[in-house]
């Protein structure tokens, strides 16, 4: 397939474009790979419909993109470490990382981007949010944007809401965290390290508290932008079919995946890439 074949169509005005004309299990050409990733900096998530990745085609996909890295508290496949399996079974009440989040925002480098491809799917629900946090840092007013210029934040992996979003994965097949750094301050604003705008950087499933600050003066103004990060106007919502692929830029986007399908299985494969620490 020629990268002229490449078809690129936004979803909302802030953020998501679904992308057709590439089969992603081919070795793409350096032309390919550098239309993808504009495409991602632009539009912060890509779609992709009808692709077979085994696990395989999907790390080496990957591989065009970044480094695969671990996944701190869950094992992944056993030929595969770094493809984590995303599952919530028929019986379970609670969904992965149900809870607006940046994936591992504790990480002293948070990684750059997460690929999810879809293995099995309910019939209807179990779509996933995103939100564009340049586009959230741009609609503060300036003075607002003064006062979050200079703060950090602390964020942990041990807020409660989310440690209870990975409790059931953790008891079949999590791993030893105990040489894992689950907590790391951030700036409050990040500048990407490839477009160089700027963008939100807490979120509700990690922050914590502004450094230098308690948790009582902090929880007011986190608060707040925690409500304002998601507005409609940032967000897009994507619906799964079999074979669907999910790239999101992890600097610049959040994602929330709705849990509106108990008693039905949903199972992705997910690749995290290496990232780099905040500025
Ligand atoms: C995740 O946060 O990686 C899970 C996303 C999803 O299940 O849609």
């Amino acid at each position: 397939m020629s990268v002229d074949e490449i078809r690129i169509t936004p979803v909302s005005p802030s953020i998501g474009a679904e992308i057709s004309g590439v089969d992603l299990s081919d070795t793409l050409s350096p032309e390919t790979v550098s239309r993808l990733r504009q495409a991602l900096l632009e539009h912060g998530v890509i779609f992709f419909r009808n692709q077979d990745l085994t696990p395989a085609r999907q790390m080496a996909f990957s591989g065009f993109f970044g480094e695969a890295v671990e996944y701190p508290f869950v094992n992944g496949l056993d030929d595969y470490p770094l493809v984590i399996p995303i599952l919530k079974l028929e019986d379970e009440t609670v969904n992965f990382g149900g809870i607006w989040h940046s994936d591992t925002a504790y990480l002293p480098e948070p990684p750059m981007g997460t690929i999810l491809h879809a293995r099995e799917l309910p019939e209807i629900g179990g779509d996933t949010v995103f939100a564009d946090m340049y586009a959230a840092y741009e609609a503060l007013s300036d003075g607002m944007k003064a006062m979050l210029s200079p703060l950090r934040a602390l964020n942990s992996a041990s807020k409660q809401r989310v440690s209870d979003t990975r409790k059931e994965r953790i008891e079949d097949s999590g791993k030893d965290v105990s040489g894992v750094q689950t907590e790391s301050i951030h700036p409050v604003i990040r500048t990407h390290p490839e477009t160089g705008r700027q963008a939100l950087f807490v979120n509700s499933a990690h922050t914590v508290r502004f450094d230098g600050m308690s948790e009582a003066e902090s929880t007011p103004l986190l608060s707040y932008l925690f409500t304002h990060q998601i507005r409609e106007e940032f967000i897009c919502r994507f619906k799964w079919s079999p074979g669907a692929v999910v790239f999101w830029d992890n600097r610049c986007t959040q994602h929330y995946p709705v849990n509106d399908y108990c008693g039905h299985r949903r199972l992705l494969h997910r690749i995290t890439l290496k990232g780099d620490v905040p500025h």
